[in-house]
């Protein structure tokens, strides 16, 4: 039996794959789906997140953006298809334009948009300057694939006694004591508003509004969600005033229909970030495998980790971008522990 601690969408991702490929499997979770992925948009956007430096992302990003359609139908989620980049003053379209560069010196293909064309893809947005489509960058609502997996794979609150062959960590930002210092918490703001039909976009929206950045994800039913700050802090994840302040800002100036939307919710959680942002896939311990650390990456990565985590179980491999041992402070099988799983978390 493989023990998977950890029920958000890395964990039962990895439990799904396990299942599938005719693994025992006990998933291991007090609170599921309650950690990062409850505050997730769940963007599938390779391209409109890269950043410099960061081409083993964009890279691991699209192998597991292209799982995503034969998992969002299996699961019976909608996949929304394409984002749109949207730039307000001139400024804004300048910090866009070095986007495109980057992703076009990468190898995808974003089509530059004028101000004509983009409101003619999105008619509700207000004053913008110009923009662009990334038609591969897509979106799912992870809490209904949160909910699509728990009605497969059922999850216990704490281990039973039945030994495992292998522990997988998919705790995000709470791996173990001996990993903990390989992942910091980076705190994101979130919020959910309902907006009537005729105010919601079609696609998601990325925006640069006087030097802000926002994304706006429209899920069916007429939830729009609105992301994300991004700060780091000593203490655990709360919504302030400015983070909430700050995202509805940018949010009715670039679509000023919002002001008749209502405020349904507002979430913080920490993103699990490591120190070269991609997570840490592969070995641990004696009998430990990790799945942690994927930072603004873990809805789009959960279908490639999970291909990662049962190859490594079955034949060992490990993806080098990945690997935990790429960190000199990871603990590793054979330096003298054995099984570490129980009461650790
Ligand atoms: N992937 C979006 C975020 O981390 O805000």
């Amino acid at each position: 039996m493989i023990r998977v601690r950890g029920a958000g969408i890395i964990g039962l991702t990895v439990a799904d794959e396990l299942l599938r490929r005719g693994h025992r499997v006990e998933v291991v979770d007090p609170d599921p789906g309650r950690g990062a992925s409850y505050a997730a948009a769940g963007m599938l956007s390779p391209a409109g997140e890269l950043w410099y430096g960061e081409s083993d992302l964009l890279r691991l990003g699209r192998r597991s953006a292209r799982l995503w359609p034969a998992l969002a139908a299996r699961l019976g989620v909608e996949l929304r298809r394409g984002t749109l980049l949207a730039a307000v003053d001139h400024a804004d379209l300048q910090a866009l334009e070095r986007q495109l560069d980057l992703v076009a010196r990468h190898g995808e293909r974003p089509l530059p948009l004028t101000r004509r064309e983009l409101l003619g893809h999105e008619p509700r947005l207000g004053r913008v300057s110009g923009g662009a489509l990334l038609p591969e960058d897509h979106s799912v609502d992870p809490r209904a694939v949160l909910a699509a997996l728990r009605r497969r794979i059922p999850v216990v609150s704490a281990p039973s006694e039945t030994a495992a062959e292998a522990t997988v960590w998919a705790v995000g930002t709470r791996p173990p004591a001996a990993y903990r210092s390989l992942v910091r918490g980076v705190r994101g703001e979130i919020l959910r508003l309902r907006v009537g039909a005729d105010d919601l976009p079609d696609r998601t929206l990325r925006g640069w509004v006087a030097g802000e950045q926002v994304y706006l994800v429209p899920r069916a039913g007429g939830e729009l969600v609105l992301g994300a700050t991004s700060g780091e802090y000593d203490a655990g994840p709360v919504v302030t005033v400015e983070g909430v302040a700050r995202l509805l800002d940018s949010a009715r100036r670039l679509m000023p229909g919002l002001d008749r939307a209502e405020l349904v919710e507002a979430t913080a959680r920490d993103r699990p970030g490591t120190a070269d942002n991609l997570p840490l896939v592969g070995p641990g311990r004696e009998g430990e495998v990790l799945a942690v650390g994927h930072f603004r990456h873990g809805v789009l990565l959960a279908p490639l980790t999970a291909r990662l985590v049962a190859d490594h179980l079955e034949t060992g491999y490990v993806e080098a971008a990945l690997d935990p041992r790429r960190f000199p402070a990871v603990p590793v099988a054979g330096a003298g522990a054995a099984r570490h799983d129980e009461g650790e978390r």
